[in-house]
C-alpha cells in the first residue's frame, strides 16, 4: 500500500517555526520533515538547523552540505510532500 503522504501547502510549513509549542519542519526536494527530534544531535547546532525551519531548505542545505543523507537520517520524520498553494475559489 502506498504511504498516505500528508500534503503541506506552504502557508502551512510557515507555522512549523519550532516555536510556540509547534515543531518545527522543513522542507527538502519536495518532502517536508519534522527535523525537531533531530535537532539536538545536528553537528552544526541547533541555530544553524534552524535556519532552514517553516520553509524550503533545499538551496541552503546543498550550499552547505550536498554530501549529507538526509533521506535516510529523517526517514522517521517525514511527515509529507510539499505541495503548491491551492488557487484561490477552487
Ligand atoms: C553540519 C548547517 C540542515 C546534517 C552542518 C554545519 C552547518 C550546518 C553550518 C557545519 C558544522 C561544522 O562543521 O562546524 C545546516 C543548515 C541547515 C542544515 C543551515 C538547514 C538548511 C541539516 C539537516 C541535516 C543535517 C536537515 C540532516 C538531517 C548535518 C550533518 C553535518 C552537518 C550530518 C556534519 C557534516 C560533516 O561534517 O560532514 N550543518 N544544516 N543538516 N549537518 Fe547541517
Amino acid at each position: 500500500p502506498s504511504t498516505p503522504y500528508l500534503r503541506v501547502t506552504p502557508s502551512l510549513l510557515k507555522k512549523q517555526t519550532g516555536r510556540k509549542g509547534k515543531d518545527a519542519w522543513m522542507a527538502l526536494n519536495g518532502k517536508v520533515y519534522n527535523v525537531t527530534p533531530y535537532a539536538k544531535f545536528h553537528p552544526g547546532g541547533v541555530e544553524e538547523l534552524m535556519k532552514g525551519a517553516a520553509r524550503d531548505g533545499t538551496k541552503l542545505f546543498g550550499e552547505i552540505h550536498p554530501w549529507v543523507n538526509y533521506e535516510t537520517m529523517l526517514a522517521a520524520c517525514l511527515v509529507g510532500l510539499l505541495v503548491e498553494e491551492p488557487e484561490a475559489g477552487s
